[in-house]
């Protein structure tokens, strides 16, 4: 991982990855049963906040990080500092493929994503420094993409 896990301020780490935590109790997955909470901070400095929500027509689902960008961009707010995703994974889980590219259309390459661990609070309280977050970002997680810049480009034919 190549940003630094510091490049946010302690507190608005804090504050971002305490509203991942809260948007994963809004999480509607009774058929996966599993939880994601994501949480966006705006360049002015809100949170924003997203859950899974699956549907009986499993395709129908919506995950975490295209909730919160969903809802920040249909508010009117596109310009972001930072993403963090949490799951009930005692470890940290990266974004899906889809995902990625949705996250790709409204954020730098590379600005900061937190990868948080269910257990945050506990490897917190037992030393770990950064509480077992990684930190990745969109340019990592998703080479050589394709984004909006490419449909600029002048047209050979
Ligand atoms: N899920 C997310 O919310 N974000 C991801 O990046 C991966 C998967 C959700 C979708 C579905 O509700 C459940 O996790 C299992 O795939």
């Amino acid at each position: 991982m190549s940003a630094s896990t510091w490049s946010l301020q302690p507190d608005d780490r804090q504050r971002l990855v305490k509203g991942a935590f809260a948007a994963k109790e809004f999480a509607y997955c009774r058929y996966s049963n599993f939880r994601v909470g994501a949480a966006l901070l705006t360049t002015t400095g809100q949170v924003i906040t997203g859950a899974n929500i699956e549907n009986a027509s499993y395709g129908g689902t919506i995950c975490a990080e295209r909730t919160a960008l969903v809802k920040a961009v249909s508010e009117g707010i596109r310009s972001f500092t930072a993403l963090a995703v949490v799951t009930d994974v005692a470890s940290a889980i990266s974004p899906c493929g889809m995902c990625r590219q949705v996250i790709r259309e409204f954020c730098a390459l590379s600005m900061p994503i937190l990868l948080v661990p269910a257990d945050y609070e506990k490897r917190l309280a037992g030393g770990e420094p950064d509480g077992g977050i990684k930190e990745t970002s969109i340019g990592e997680l998703l080479p050589d993409s394709f984004g909006p810049e490419d449909l600029e480009l002048p047209r050979d034919g």
